[in-house]
């Protein structure tokens, strides 16, 4: 090759080098614009910012007026406090007791306990309102627990709880009875098997199923079925959506690891259209149609509650609208649309979220009630996505297996439930389901209002979040005023309450009740006292001066603190 030749080998070089580049950065800036502005739209600095996060807790006197409130609202804050506390400790005596007994050796329950409040204040909550762990029986709506207390339950058991708790006794019953004869035999089936299959089939209106033992799992091998089939690598998520607890589905703060195969886009955003419309790489896109309550937020979990900014809001056909977008997306880019029904499934209509916003995706992931009252995970998916192996090269297989997958009593617990499905008496609870729920809501919420309480309620179906509707740095404490009234909550607090369908109306008006007791109480301790001045800006920016005069202590006393 000749000089010239070779200068212009350099330059084809270059130019090609300056091509890649340009194609990365207009990649990574057109992402960068798919992404939610909050943090948990941006993964890795937000698990960065959280290793900055310093500890630090109020004492006894600032906790009462963190806020700036003035010395009465302060003590009339305390004396509310402590006359809560001694509730507590007089009624759930044995309850706390026997949790302290084990706290220590189980990590999970230290860390709930840990979390149910901002963490500011949560060691003072500990040490004087403890909340047991334990409970010893369930009833129609209600549990109760060690010490013989009562509470309609609001927690749905994570969302089990679709049916009511007396119908998964009977359930797991007949489920254990069916298939006694075969016991613990893992491998081959109980051939009630087959009529599951058929029925799920029917009811995700695909063709094939496979069974494991969590949700986690089926999102697991949802995702890993995509990756096989399209040979791409990124998996889409939205920001905010829960999909169980695997390292790729938990890009952010949670995860030890960045997750480096994930997307995580806007949810609802044309920009995010954009990037699956034009990347060659996206397996596939995984939508937790929950998100319908509060697209781009994640759990609201009362640990958060530093303000009054959670916010909900449903609108069913702009979601719906959203999905069907994303549907022709998927469609034309050979992108496998995944919709998570661990939660939603069976609950906001027989079928699901398929048919409640009206679109069909290529794989849906079931889990909680459809395993009737046992553990598991279901994947349904249409025949080509859910094949493991390729006729044409036999040693490119897409491995997945699982000791306890289509154990037999939950096979059999689940044939019960899908048999439960077909009863007129459950079909009449679906009828006008979402008319139902949403009248409720609408009642809790005019004697709120009545009350003159900053608190309202946002439902999708009978899942609700407990919004807040003026600047307040002590939302959290409601949960406390709740439990005190006989509510059982999870423990992610007011941020979650899921209601299964067998509450009937005088139930429901008994949840009333002490929900608007509960918030009364809550007022008239002085927790919602404001200062005028107060916005739920003006709180985090007193919060985030708080943490750095903690992280540069020479800062304290200009802060005033
Ligand atoms: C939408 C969704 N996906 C996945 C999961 C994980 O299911 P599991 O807790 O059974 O692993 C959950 C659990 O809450 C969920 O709500």
């Amino acid at each position: 090759m000749d000089i010239s030749g070779t200068a212009l080998a350099f330059y084809g070089l270059g130019a090609t080098a300056v091509a890649a580049s340009a194609y990365k950065v207009h990649r990574r800036l057109q992402l960068s614009k798919a992404k939610h502005p909050s943090l948990a739209g941006h993964a890795r600095m937000a698990r960065r910012i959280a290793s900055l996060v310093p500890f630090y807790e109020y004492g006894e006197s600032r906790f009462f007026c963190s806020d700036g409130a003035p010395a009465e609202i302060a003590d009339q804050r305390r004396a509310g406090f402590m006359r809560l506390a001694a509730l507590y400790e007089t009624r759930f005596r044995e309850t706390t007791r026997r949790t302290a007994e084990v706290a220590e050796r189980i990590s999970d329950v230290q860390f709930t306990d840990a979390y149910r409040v901002p963490f500011q204040y949560s060691r003072y909550v500990r040490r004087h309102l403890k909340i047991g762990t334990f409970l010893q029986s369930s009833a129609g709506v209600t549990v109760t627990d060690l010490d013989g207390n009562r509470f309609y339950d609001l927690t749905g058991s994570y969302g089990v709880n679709l049916l009511g708790y007396d119908a998964y006794k009977g359930t797991m019953e007949r489920g254990l009875g069916r298939t006694r004869e075969l016991g613990p035999v893992l491998g081959p089936y109980h051939p009630v098997i087959a009529d599951n299959v058929r029925r799920l089939a029917q009811i995700s209106g695909l063709d094939e199923v496979s069974f494991h033992m969590s949700g986690t799992e089926a999102v697991m091998q949802a995702v890993r079925l995509a990756r096989y089939h399209t040979g791409r690598r990124y998996l889409a998520r939205f920001c905010g959506a829960y999909h169980g607890w695997w390292g790729d589905v938990q890009p952010g703060v949670g995860n030890p690891l960045p997750a480096n195969d994930t997307l995580t886009l806007n949810d609802m955003s044309e920009n995010a259209l954009r990037v699956l419309r034009t990347r060659h790489d996206i397996a596939c896109v995984l939508v937790n149609p929950l998100q319908a309550l509060h697209p781009n937020g994640s759990a609201p979990a009362d640990t958060s509650l530093v303000d009054s900014g959670r916010s909900a809001h449903v609108d069913r056909p702009a979601y719906a609208a959203w999905l069907k977008e994303l549907r022709a997306v998927c469609d034309a880019r050979g992108i496998v649309l995944i919709f998570d029904e661990i939660f939603v499934g069976f609950r906001l209509a027989r079928g699901g979220a398929q048919e409640y916003f009206g679109v069909r995706a290529d794989l849906v992931t079931y889990g909680k009630t459809v395993g009737g009252g046992f553990p598991i995970g279901v994947v349904c998916g249409k025949r080509e996505l859910m094949k493991r192996f390729r006729d044409d090269r036999p040693a490119d297989i897409c491995f997945a297996r699982g000791t306890f997958n289509s154990h037999p009593a939950i096979m059999g617990a689940m044939n019960e439930f899908l048999q439960l499905l077909d009863t007129p008496q459950v079909a009449a609870l679906y009828d006008g389901i979402d008319e139902r729920w949403n009248a409720r809501t609408h009642e809790l919420n005019k004697r709120l209002e009545d009350a003159g309480v900053p608190v309202q309620i946002v439902n999708l179906s009978s899942i609700w979040t407990v919004c807040y509707t003026q600047p307040s740095r002590y939302n959290w404490m409601l949960q406390y005023y709740l439990r005190a009234e006989g509510l059982a909550l999870s423990w992610i607090g007011t941020g979650r309450l899921i209601f299964s369908l067998d509450y009937t109306d005088a139930d429901f008006a008994a949840v009333c009740d002490r929900f608007v007791a509960a918030a009364r109480a809550m007022a008239q301790d002085g927790w919602w006292w404001r200062d005028p001045a107060m916005t739920n800006k003006s709180i985090k920016r007193a919060i985030l001066k708080e943490m750095i005069a903690e992280r540069v202590p020479l800062l304290r006393g200009r802060f005033g603190f």
